[in-house]
């Protein structure tokens, strides 16, 4: 079968927000679709990793999955970002396990070939009767990686925009939170039995608030609850009940990562799909304050809320993952009030499977 076969063009037409229908079931629950998305739709986009604090000085590392694969972050002798495949040329060892931390070399955990930091093979044991094994054919895979205010991406396919044209305008909304002098607090992560475009639908509209999230939907003024729409990613915001003047900000940049913005707070969500039907988030959480102890119950305060919040979308994704598998569903249409943020993720991914189905002809 021809790769592009599984997009016929009528599926892939964008309508207006008024027309369109949702995107098939099948994107959802084929693995042909996930396979697609991972290897071109995430390959050529920007990924969060995680803070670049952790990578601040030579030899400190961070390790992350991109379109799948495991990812390790480090800086070489001479300052340099570099990040390659966390995969060695051996027999596919890990050469970090661990989240991040500090090292002289990469060391693989399997058989304990050893790389320098800038990725070149250093030592291989008991080689001596492999016959014609050069080294310099061994060294570990690099892709391409950039720091964004304090924040490490990688973008696999090394193709897509600078990250300040992905996120031009996010600057200026969010400078009052200084997001380059915010200092990393933790991480959480949840697993959720759900294919990653669902997970993303459902945070970029506020119409499920009422039913899934009546507390939060309480502490917004839901009648105020604005989408905006941009070339590469959305904004949701909405003001505080208690505090017209305060708002909460709720960015998503394609494909998959999202910026929740409270005064004082930046929580960073990035969504890692881990197979067709299992997705992994990640919420990475970043304060102005984090040793005070006003700070620190503010912190428990905040974290213990979204927990809350992040479990009740885990419920109703996981049921929504059920429905989109079953026979009695294939495509629904949008509320053009509410979904627009929907319509636009939506958007981009036919945008990106259009790209797709245009390189494959060209193979
Ligand atoms: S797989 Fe890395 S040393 Fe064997
Ligand atoms: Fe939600």
């Amino acid at each position: 079968m021809q790769k592009h076969s599984l997009f016929p063009p009528s599926e892939l037409v964008n309508e207006p927000l008024e027309q369109a229908s949702t995107i098939p079931s099948a994107w959802y629950t084929d693995q042909r679709y996930h396979d697609v998305d991972l290897r071109f739709v995430y390959h050529h986009n920007w990924q969060y990793i995680g803070p670049a604090e952790h990578v601040g000085k030579t030899g400190d590392f961070i390790t992350g999955i991109a379109s799948g694969d495991p990812v390790i972050l480090t800086r070489d002798e001479a300052g340099r970002l570099k990040a390659y495949y966390n995969v060695c040329k051996h027999r596919g060892g890990p050469l970090e396990t661990e989240f991040c931390g500090h090292i002289r070399m990469l060391q693989c955990k399997y058989h304990g070939w050893t790389y320098k930091l800038d990725g070149s093979l250093r030592g291989v044991p008991r080689f001596e009767r492999t016959d014609l094994f050069d080294k310099a054919d061994f060294g570990l895979t690099p892709l391409r990686a950039d720091i964004w205010q304090g924040m490490v991406f990688v973008n696999p396919g090394g193709s897509a925009a600078p990250l300040e044209t992905i996120f031009h305008g996010i600057e200026e909304t969010i400078s009052p939170l200084q997001p380059g002098k915010l200092a990393y607090s933790n991480r959480m992560s949840y697993d959720v039995k759900c294919n990653w475009k669902v997970y993303v639908d459902n945070y970029l509209e506020g119409y499920h608030l009422p039913l899934v999230h009546p507390e939060l939907c309480d502490a917004l003024s839901y009648a105020d609850y604005e989408t905006e729409t941009f070339d590469h990613y959305s904004l949701q915001h909405a003001p505080f009940q208690e505090d017209a003047s305060d708002r909460a900000y709720y960015y998503f940049i394609f494909p998959n990562t999202m910026f929740n913005i409270l005064p004082g707070r930046l929580q960073i969500n990035a969504i890692v799909p881990v197979s067709t039907e299992m997705t992994r988030v990640i919420f990475d959480y970043y304060y102005s304050d984090i040793s005070s102890p006003a700070a620190k119950k503010l912190i428990e305060d905040d974290q213990e809320f979204a927990d809350r919040v992040q479990w009740e979308d885990i419920e109703i994704c996981e049921h929504v993952q059920h429905g989109l598998r079953s026979v009695a569903y294939d495509k629904g249409r949008f509320s053009v009030d509410t979904e627009a943020g929907v319509h636009h993720f939506q958007q981009l991914l036919k945008r990106e499977y259009q790209r797709f189905v245009h390189m494959s002809r060209q193979i």
